[in-house]
């Protein structure tokens, strides 16, 4: 409960708030849901607990003043044209995020970016000190404040902080390239504790802090330095998830459902809706699907009407020159294959560049017979449990990329290695050809998983690691 008005026993930080602050033409104000699975997943957890979020508007310029919505403190941090521009777009999207997801593309190194960086962690962290309750639990979030930890440690030694990743961490020999190496992994030791997707991502880190810190690694656990008695930080996996029991009701609505038989009449009931629902982003491996389904129409093992591919491509980040060269390449390929296997009123791809609202994305869930995931990399990919969680009926097949969080837990995947054009395509058919008693097996078991491990679960599991982290050297 919050002790005053401004000071709450649990705080959350994030770069962006639930909600971004949109002002149109005319001047007026209307709030909307940000993108992305942090505030997907967060939202849920947060609505009824009565804590703070502290995150950016969206927008450059000074910031709203704090607001409350759903039962959360939102606090807003400014960031300004240029912290936009070398905080956000450069250090965080063009130098970590390539960099933390295998160098799909170049990184981009400046020192202004990285100086941007940390005035604007130094933000976070004076505005979490700001609305933390003595002995709070502070919950830092992702790539783009890793100084923050630390920074909040030294400023409030009495709160409790954890850091959770919501992306990959990546293998040494690539973090290792990082000029700041060395600042983010001391800025992500003030924590006591550190969550990550995969076990593989712990490793990775506490691999890091041994071989380019030199420091003492035991298990999970990190010495915050080499002498007597140094705190230790534990970093352990804790893979996040979604809210079934709520996206469920929401899928199990009427509405959702005639919206779903109205969106596939609309499609002219096709034998397979195949659906790809992705944020725009070239961690997704959105040309490499597109890649192979073009093969798989010019063999005629697909053909509109029978099959309809509608891919939803959430537009992001779209300043950045890798985000803006993707765009292009994705659309122009859309259209070539649009050109070459359409018919009228049958697109032979049905691509959609829109956010939409919760409802019709779990109709859209409800209506597709197989839903692509086939990233790159991806920390978890929270769309492949959407589907699962919308698929109350046990009907629909999901393709899954060996390279997501996803894959680690959804054993009864259609499994496939995006890279391998040839092998993508068999397991597109296998999903397209699978008998639909097999198809509901499989969809039965992982429905089960994503039911018992939700984002409910996940969080009380980071929650009570952060409340259980060593003490000062402690074990
Ligand atoms: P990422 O966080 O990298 O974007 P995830 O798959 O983990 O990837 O999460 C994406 C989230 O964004 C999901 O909750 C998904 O439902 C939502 N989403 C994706 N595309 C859209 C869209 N066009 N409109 C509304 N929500 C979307
Ligand atoms: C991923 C990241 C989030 C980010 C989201 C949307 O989910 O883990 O931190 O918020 O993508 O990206 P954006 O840059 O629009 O915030």
């Amino acid at each position: 409960m919050p002790r005053t008005a401004t000071q709450f026993d649990l705080v959350i930080a994030a770069n962006r708030l639930p909600v971004d602050r949109v002002v149109d033409a005319d001047g007026t104000e209307s709030w909307r849901t940000s993108p992305g699975g942090l505030v997907t997943a967060m939202e849920s957890v947060m609505r009824g607990r009565e804590g703070a979020w502290v995150g950016w508007a969206g927008e450059a310029g000074d910031a709203p003043e704090p607001f409350v919505e759903d039962d959360m403190y939102l606090r807003p941090v400014a960031l300004s044209e240029d912290e936009v521009a070398h905080y956000y777009e450069g250090f965080s999207n063009d130098t970590l995020w390539p960099i933390y997801h295998d160098v799909i593309v170049s990184a981009t190194f400046h020192r202004f970016w990285f100086a941007s960086y940390e005035a604007v962690n130094r933000r976070f962290a004076e505005a979490i000190c700001d609305v933390a309750a003595k002995g709070a639990t502070v919950w830092v979030h992702d790539y783009q404040l890793q100084l923050v930890p630390a920074m909040v440690r030294e400023m409030r030694p009495d709160v409790r902080i954890g850091w959770f990743n919501h992306i990959p961490f990546p293998p040494v020999e690539l973090f290792a390239q990082l000029p700041w190496r060395r600042a983010i992994l001391e800025g992500l030791l003030g924590a006591d504790y550190l969550g990550f997707q995969r076990v593989a991502d712990a490793q990775n880190f506490i691999r890091a802090c041994r071989q380019l810190l030199n420091l003492p690694t035991k298990g999970d656990t990190v010495s915050e330095s080499r002498s007597e008695g140094a705190r230790r930080v534990r970093a352990s996996a804790v893979p996040i998830s979604i809210d079934f029991v709520g996206l469920e009701e929401l899928a199990k609505k009427p509405e959702t459902k005639a919206r779903a038989a109205e969106i596939r009449e609309s499609l002219g009931d096709p034998e397979t809706l195949i659906l790809g629902v992705d944020r725009l982003d070239y961690t997704k491996g959105i040309g490499h699907r597109i890649k192979a389904y073009g093969e798989l129409l010019e063999e005629g093992r697909v053909s509109p009407p029978k099959q309809m591919f509608v891919q939803v491509a959430t537009p992001s980040r779209e300043r950045v020159d890798a985000y803006r060269d993707l765009r292009n390449e994705i659309e122009g390929e859309v259209g070539r294959l649009n050109g070459e296997f359409s018919d009228i009123g049958a697109p032979a791809v049905q691509y959609l560049h829109h956010s939409y609202p919760r409802q019709e994305m779990a109709a859209l869930y409800l209506a597709a017979d197989v839903l692509l995931v086939t990233p790159l990399r991806d920390g978890m990919n929270l769309v492949a449990k959407e589907y699962v969680t919308c698929r109350y009926d046990d009907g629909g097949a999901l393709v899954l990329s060996e390279f997501t969080g996803a894959f680690h837990e959804l054993h009864q995947a259609f499994v496939c290695n995006p890279h391998d054009i040839e092998g993508l395509k068999q397991t597109i058919m296998r999903a397209i050809e699978t008998p639909d008693k097999e198809k509901r097996r499989l969809m039965r078991a992982m429905r089960r998983r994503v039911a018992d491990h939700d984002v409910q679960r996940w969080a009380a599991r980071f929650l009570d690691n952060l409340a259980n982290a060593p003490e000062k050297g402690g074990s």
